[in-house]
């Protein structure tokens, strides 16, 4: 089992994004960061792990340059602030890829160029009138450099550019922004770009946190959202949210478009009046998700499949304003050491033996939400239903010990696959009897 998925793992792209003081050109943005490693650190670093992708804000220069021959798929970013020239002037467009990707590519993977970010929900309509004209400049002056087509083009979008996305199924985008999404998304389907979007659970438990919604934001088990308008039930708030999205495009009859998670994170510190971080929920909700994408399941409405994903962020960023959070979305610290770790290490993320078992003294209904949650996570629960090895003793104890373990040992055997809200632990004795053999 574990050789099997770690061949499984090298193969798959996990995606990551990250930003460096060094890249940021725009206005938007200030200084966000004074203590970085140097990009060649921080290639080393990615090639360490099982990262495929890498998003940049800007399109610095030396970062650029470190990544040659690295293999990895990059995506580059215009500012909001050069969106302005990019639409009136084709020649600043064919200036802009001149300088940030010609002299790099291929040598660098640039797989993709984000014209903005969040312009839509900037209120600055001067701005959100230009974005379309500034990506179809941007595009035609790769066309003409004949990489049309090899490097996309796209813009970031914040989930505010929905009006309405709870239940997921009625997941609708804004009219007052019908004109500018009715070009780009015309534009999207035409260059076969994706539509990008930065979901944050974080944020919605901010606004409702109750103890099940946290526990629905982390992937955690719990009893699950069932959508009044389809039906179908949701474990968690990621699902949700790409799903809203999902049913948005669907109902502008744009399915087809390819959706990419541009950002989505968990910090691991905060101030004393910020609900929601610290070390153990970061890690809870990068962990899971980082299980949740690998194991292919998707979503309830884009089954089978994961929607590449990138992380924010890679380091914690110490100039950034706001409140501390802000500063504490970092899977890595400055020093390249982990803020906790997430199972990214190449090979190196697994325990050794061991078998992951209900806690003594966890009540039955637990219990019972951990198999409903692992069950309704694609693994094989055939054994615990009736005539199946496992099924006796017929107990929820029992069935839960069996599911627990193989959900554990499918999804990455790391310390957070054997957590269940606090009601799982790791046994060095493995628990197999008679035919009933657990995974191990
Ligand atoms: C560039 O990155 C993309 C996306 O990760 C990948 O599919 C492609 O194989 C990479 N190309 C090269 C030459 O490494
Ligand atoms: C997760 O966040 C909640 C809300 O701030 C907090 O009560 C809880 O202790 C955190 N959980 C862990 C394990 O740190």
């Amino acid at each position: 089992m574990s050789s099997s998925i770690l061949l499984f793992l090298s193969l798959f792209a996990i995606l990551l994004f990250f930003a460096e003081s060094q890249s940021f050109v725009g206005v938007n943005y200030g200084q966000i960061a004074d203590n970085l490693p140097p990009p060649d650190a921080t290639v080393k670093l990615l090639q360490s792990t099982t990262i495929g992708k890498v998003r940049i804000y800007g399109a610095d220069p030396t970062t650029l340059k470190a990544f040659a021959n690295s293999g990895m798929g990059i995506v580059i970013g215009a500012a909001n602030g050069d969106i302005p020239s990019l639409a009136s002037d084709p020649n600043a467009a064919t200036q802009w890829i001149n300088s940030n990707v010609l002299p790099y590519y291929p040598a660098s993977n640039i797989t993709l160029i984000t014209v903005g970010n969040e312009v839509l929900t900037s209120g600055d309509q001067g701005l959100v009138s230009q974005l379309v004209p500034a990506i179809r400049n941007v595009q035609s002056a790769l066309s003409s450099a004949s990489l049309g087509g090899r490097v996309k083009v796209s813009t970031v979008h914040s989930m505010a550019v929905l009006i309405q996305s709870d239940p997921p199924s009625s997941g609708s985008f804004n009219p007052a922004l019908q004109q500018t999404m009715n070009q780009l998304l015309a534009f999207l389907r035409d260059n076969k770009s994706p539509f990008m979007i930065n979901p944050y659970p974080y944020f919605a438990y901010q606004t409702d946190p109750r103890p099940e919604t946290l526990a629905f934001c982390l992937f955690q088990p719990n009893s699950g959202r069932v959508d009044s308008g389809n039906g179908k039930l949701y474990t968690n708030m990621f699902d949700a949210q790409v799903d809203a999205v999902h049913s948005a495009l669907s109902a502008k009859r744009y399915e087809d478009i390819e959706i990419v998670v541009a950002e989505t994170g968990w910090p691991s510190r905060g101030d004393s009046n910020e609900v929601g971080p610290s070390v153990e929920n970061a890690s809870a909700y990068n962990g899971n998700l980082i299980t949740h994408l690998r194991s292919l399941v998707g979503t309830p409405l884009i089954p089978g499949k994961s929607v590449d994903t990138y992380i924010f962020a890679l380091y914690d960023e110490d100039l950034k304003s706001g409140p501390g959070s802000e500063r504490a979305f970092g899977l890595f610290k400055p020093d390249l050491s982990m803020s906790y770790d997430v199972g990214l290490a190449k090979s190196t993320h697994q325990t050794p033996a061991g078998w992951c078992i209900p806690k003594a003294g966890v009540s039955d209904t637990q219990l019972q939400s951990n198999i409903d949650y692992a069950c309704g996570q694609g693994i094989d629960c055939g054994p615990i239903k009736p005539g199946g090895a496992c099924f006796e003793p017929n107990t929820v104890a029992s069935h839960a010990a069996f599911v627990m373990n193989l959900y554990y040992q499918t999804f990455g055997r790391n310390q957070w696959n054997c957590d269940f809200s606090q009601t799982a632990t790791l046994t060095s004795q493995n628990p197999s009897y008679n035919a009933c053999i657990y995974t191990g």
